[in-house]
């Protein structure tokens, strides 16, 4: 399995002052190690892409700078969009697409998410593509059902040797931003699931096609999280804008490199 993967997602939060003087505190602690094998990805909103991927090539290593969403069009009349080639000139490198809030607050379906992952994919960059249940899905026992239909949807058309270029996020909605995260077994059977599922579809990018958790992952519970089978890292929210919590998981993942 690759290293980890620990990806920070700022959602709407911070301006170009904040965006700069986090990533700064977070570069400064991280050139403090000498190598770093996680691969590290700072998503910050959009109007700070510039400044971020400035600011992150300040580092000895490689931070990486994602945006959040992206049009799937490539130009034209679509008033408050970004497209691709907007976010490409920024020199980053990594999409979030599908977010479980881009889902419930702007009716993004797993046709739209589609329709961009393979966007971003055209593109070059790299995907992380979101995937969760609900509460309601989970208490309805609903969760792999719900899972296999947003994977189904999202990863329509997509190629075996599409998937080195695609990260998948386990996010259950549930577990976002409440600062209880998801228990390891919960994590562990739904990584489990997706690993197979993967493998499934995909017989060898399936084997290593990295899995990231995400729901109030934080500098306390990372070292458990981090440690479930078929977890390969981490998406975010609140803790990525604190530098030291942030810093403090990517250590935790570096710890547990092989
Ligand atoms: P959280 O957010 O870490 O604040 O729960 C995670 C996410 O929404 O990606």
């Amino acid at each position: 399995m690759n290293n980890f993967v620990i990806a920070g997602n700022w959602k709407m939060n911070t301006n170009i002052e904040t965006t700069i003087s986090i990533i700064k505190n977070v570069a400064e602690q991280v050139d403090q190690l000498n190598e770093v094998k996680s691969t590290i990805v700072i998503c910050p909103p959009f109007t700070n892409i510039y400044v971020a991927v400035q600011e992150a090539k300040k580092s000895k290593h490689n931070l990486h700078v994602g945006a959040q969403n992206c049009h799937f069009e490539e130009s034209g009349a679509f008033t408050g969009e970004i497209s691709l080639d907007m976010i490409k000139s920024l020199n980053c490198d990594y999409v979030i697409v599908g977010h479980s809030e881009r889902r419930a607050y702007f009716n993004e379906t797993n046709a739209d998410i589609n329709k961009k992952l393979k966007a971003v994919l055209k593109n070059n960059l790299k995907v992380i593509l979101c995937i969760g249940e609900t509460l309601e899905d989970r208490q309805s026992h609903k969760t792999f059902d719900v899972l296999e239909t947003q994977l189904n949807g999202c990863l329509q058309d997509i190629v075996e040797n599409d998937m080195k270029n695609i990260i998948i996020a386990y996010e259950p909605v549930w577990a976002i931003g409440t600062g209880v995260s998801a228990k390891t077994e919960e994590i562990e059977e739904a990584h489990n699931w997706l690993r197979n599922y993967c493998e499934k579809k995909y017989a060898n990018a399936g084997k290593t096609v990295a899995l990231l958790y995400g729901g109030s992952l934080n500098d306390k519970n990372a070292p458990e999280i981090l440690n479930v089978s078929n977890v390969n890292g981490g998406l975010i929210g609140g803790a990525s804008l604190v530098p030291e919590k942030f810093v403090s998981i990517i250590k935790t993942a570096e710890s547990l490199s092989k």
